[in-house]
């Protein structure tokens, strides 16, 4: 067999980034099924060429022959323009990837607080249906709405998600720690809630309400899970404060994209954190950062998000073991500390850390 893999590295640092996980999957050799990278178009470049952000083909190859799908990173204007949207906002719906799982773990030997949590993500409604409309006020001066959409059905499916993810990573630590691993985490497995329904009572309430039901709803399944909420804002305040405090956080759609940049922080780069886009049927990884116009082209972008995010979409393929050797090699190249991008206080090129994991590897 074949793993078809779509490969969109799109703008910016994307294009420096997405050959480096290539690498590291191609070195993976005779442990995965032959691999096939396709090489697919979209972002704010394709868009400037053709008018398109995010062509037909792509979407179409994606779809109908590929597997699963790695994403670099896009450069989205931050005015208006017309006739382009993002690409990586419609290729989540496209595919109805409606989770987007954002793990944040600090590195065993390095300084800074311990953190290991993930970061659960709606990925389809809340403000990112750009509903937004620019009025006229009664003064004459403008005024702009945005509409933000909650559903009890992604909200659900989102919780179900965080719920299933906390059983998954409880099962985990249980297996590390008999195998006389130190695991960070001692309590039960946890899942916080993050929303703001003190002052945005209807739709956050709705998640709020819709996620508590899961475990509600869940005939005992999700017992052995404590389950907090966090307000937002009090959310990035104890993350600062007490990360390691924190297992499974799952959130609307912006309040998870704003908490996992800020947790990207306690761990040392947004260069570090990978995410996976998830549905029922289709997973994009990618890594958390942007396409960071102040480096690009300098061959200086950390390429471990991204290694990271191949390492995630394969053990979300189920080849776990394989997943493991990645995130060990890259583990073990950052405790090693010689090989290291400016952004973690290093000298090295990306492709120079590249290299030191594909050794390792
Ligand atoms: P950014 O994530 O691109 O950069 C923020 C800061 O982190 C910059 O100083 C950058 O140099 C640094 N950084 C990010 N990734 C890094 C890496 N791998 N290695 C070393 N340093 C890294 O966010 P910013 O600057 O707010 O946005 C730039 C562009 O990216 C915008 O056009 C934005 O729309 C887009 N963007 C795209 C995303 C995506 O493709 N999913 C996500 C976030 C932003
Ligand atoms: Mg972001």
């Amino acid at each position: 067999t074949t793993l078809k893999l779509g490969m969109i590295p799109a703008d910016g640092i994307g294009k420096e980034v997405l050959p480096a996980a290539q690498h590291v999957l191609q070195a993976l050799g005779s442990s995965l099924p032959k691999l096939e990278f396709v090489p697919l178009l979209a972002g704010w470049e394709e868009f400037q060429r053709n008018g398109k952000a995010l062509p037909d083909e792509t979407v179409r190859c994606l779809k109908e022959s590929c597997d699963a799908a790695m994403f670099g990173s896009v450069s989205s204007p931050s005015h208006k323009v017309a006739g382009y949207s993002s690409p990586i906002v419609a290729l989540r719906k496209h595919l109805d990837l409606y989770a987007n799982i954002r793990p944040v773990t600090s590195v065993p030997g390095l300084p800074g607080p311990r953190v290991n949590m993930v970061i659960v993500r709606e990925n389809t409604e809340c403000l990112y249906i750009k509903r937004e409309e620019l009025q006229t006020a009664a003064d004459g001066t403008r005024i702009a709405f945005a509409t933000r959409q909650i559903s009890e059905t992604a909200s659900t499916r989102i919780g179900k998600m965080a719920f299933e993810l906390a059983l998954t990573r409880g099962k985990e630590r249980e297996t590390a720690r008999n195998n006389g691993q130190e695991v960070l985490w001692k309590g039960k497995p946890k899942v916080t809630i993050v929303h703001k329904s003190n002052v945005l009572s209807v739709t956050d309430g709705l998640f709020r309400e819709s996620v508590r039901a899961v475990k509600e709803g869940a005939a005992g399944r999700y017992d052995g899970i404590d389950m907090e909420e966090q307000l937002v804002d009090s959310m990035v305040y104890r993350m600062f404060r007490e990360p390691e405090i924190f297992d499974v956080a799952v959130a609307p759609n912006l309040y998870g994209d704003i908490i996992s940049d800020g947790a990207a922080a306690l761990v040392g780069s947004l260069g570090l954190v990978p995410s996976i886009n998830a549905g029922d049927s289709f997973i994009m990884g990618e890594p958390v950062h942007g396409s960071a116009p102040d480096i690009e082209g300098k061959n200086i972008a950390n390429p471990i998000a991204s290694i990271r995010s191949a390492a995630l979409m394969l053990s979300s393929l189920g080849y776990i073991e394989q997943a493991a050797k990645i995130n060990i090699a890259v583990d073990a190249v950052l405790a090693e500390g010689t090989y290291l991008t400016p952004d973690l206080g290093g000298k090295s090129s990306t492709t120079d850390v590249t290299e030191a994991i594909l050794k390792k590897l």
